[in-house]
């Protein structure tokens, strides 16, 4: 045991000597490097990025992200950070945009050189974002990306939530429950989560006895959905999918109920912010859609995360804030048990997690750097959102 406690500071000190050789380049530089960098090593901060959306259409998903990554990182650095050193955080906004996304990594790891990237929430921002974090060899941690190209980009990209196969399952499941076998789907095809899910979604229905009788198509930021909407009206179906972002899916509510469909509609995580009772009020009554987390969890982990949240912030977190939170809390961990935080050593103490208590369920990283977790289906009732059903990852399976 100590052997080998000793050959690992030993290692750790070699990392650090050459880190520092290589920073300080030629000259006299790294002959005083191995001791003067541990010294100034010693409490100073590490720093770490966040990309996300702040402002625009899909502005709570990025202020909620970065709430729950604050909360975790204050926690941390009162617990006295990593040995001594405060974590700190470089946070950039994408503004939704994808274009923009790839702006803001490129400046995280080549200009700021973080030491780990949290984001995006967006899939296809997490898209753009990923092959820069995975070419300068930054782990990246995306909190809610569910996409499963997200992952496959490379070997530093990691996500803490499941993935859209088992999301399309989860929706497909309930509405059969409910006996809507018949659902139609309203999908954005300017998002690959979008895109994704409403294909894993009528993968999974067919396979429980159900079918898809109308695929319609929208882009995000479109005003006007009445073609598609007249047209899933005339297959009359039992439901209707709509797997989209909050504020595309407030404005179909209005237009669907205005067109006289009164039949219940279904969404994924996408649609948790609380501006979806804003945008859509009425209309949105009664709908359903999956997600992370619900508030009402009465488990100790969670209902301690609200409250803590709560003093923080006023509100209560919603899915993105716990995975935020969450995301920020695994990296730490991982960064304790890392070798050195080399970007290679920080990505295989991540791959290495098993069993973190996470506020949104445990989370064990798999070979394919995603999480397998359970999914709520929530329903708005007066506005709220109300947990009315949970799906465990066994029941794909059968
Ligand atoms: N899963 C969505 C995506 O991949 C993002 C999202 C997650 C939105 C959770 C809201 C809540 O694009």
């Amino acid at each position: 045991m100590k052997n080998s406690m000793r050959s690992i500071s030993r290692r750790r000190a070699a990392t650090v000597f050459l880190t520092a050789a290589a920073t300080l380049g030629g000259g006299l530089g790294w002959l005083i490097a191995p001791a003067g960098t541990l010294a100034d090593d010693a409490g100073k901060p590490i720093l770490i990025g966040h990309y996300g959306s702040l402002t625009g259409a899909e502005a709570t998903f990025g202020k909620s992200t970065s709430n729950g990554i604050k909360l975790a990182l204050k926690e941390f650095n009162a617990a006295g950070g990593l040995n001594g050193r405060p974590i700190e955080l470089r946070e950039y906004d994408t503004k939704g945009d994808p274009k923009e996304a790839g702006t803001v990594v490129t400046r995280l790891v080549a200009s700021d050189k973080v030491t780990a990237v949290l984001g995006e929430v967006a899939s296809s921002l997490s898209l753009a974002g990923a092959p820069i974090c995975q070419e300068h060899g930054v782990p990246m941690i995306t909190p809610s990306s569910t996409n499963p190209r997200v992952t496959k980009v490379g070997d530093m990209i990691f996500r803490v939530c499941f993935i859209d196969a088992f999301q399309g399952f989860a929706c497909a499941r309930f509405a059969v429950d409910r006996n809507a076998k018949r659902v139609a789907t309203l999908y954005d095809q300017s998002s690959a989560y979008s895109e994704g899910l409403a294909r894993d979604f009528k993968r999974a229905i067919t396979k429980l006895g159900g079918e898809v009788p109308s695929e319609q198509r929208y882009k995000a930021g479109d005003n006007d959905f009445t073609a598609q909407l007249v047209a899933i009206r005339g297959t009359n179906p039992d439901m209707i999918f709509i797997p989209g972002y909050y504020t595309d899916v407030g404005n179909i509510a209005i237009q669907a109920r205005r067109l006289g469909i009164s039949c219940p509609l279904l969404g994924g995580d996408g649609w948790d912010s609380d501006q979806l009772a804003k945008i859509g009020g009425e209309a949105i009554e009664g709908a359903f859609y999956s997600n992370h987390y619900a508030a009402q969890d009465e488990t100790p982990k969670v209902q301690d995360f609200i409250r803590k949240y709560k003093a923080e912030f006023g509100d209560i977190p919603d899915g993105l804030a716990a995975l935020g939170y969450d995301a920020a809390k695994l990296l730490f961990d991982a960064m304790k048990r890392a070798k050195s935080l080399e970007g290679k050593d920080l990505a295989a103490a991540i791959a290495a997690t098993r069993d973190f208590d996470a506020v949104t369920g445990n989370v064990t990283i798999g070979p394919d750097r995603n999480a397998v977790k359970s999914a709520v289906i929530v329903q708005m009732k007066n506005g709220e959102r109300t947990m009315v059903a949970r799906v465990e990852p066994d029941q794909a399976k059968e």
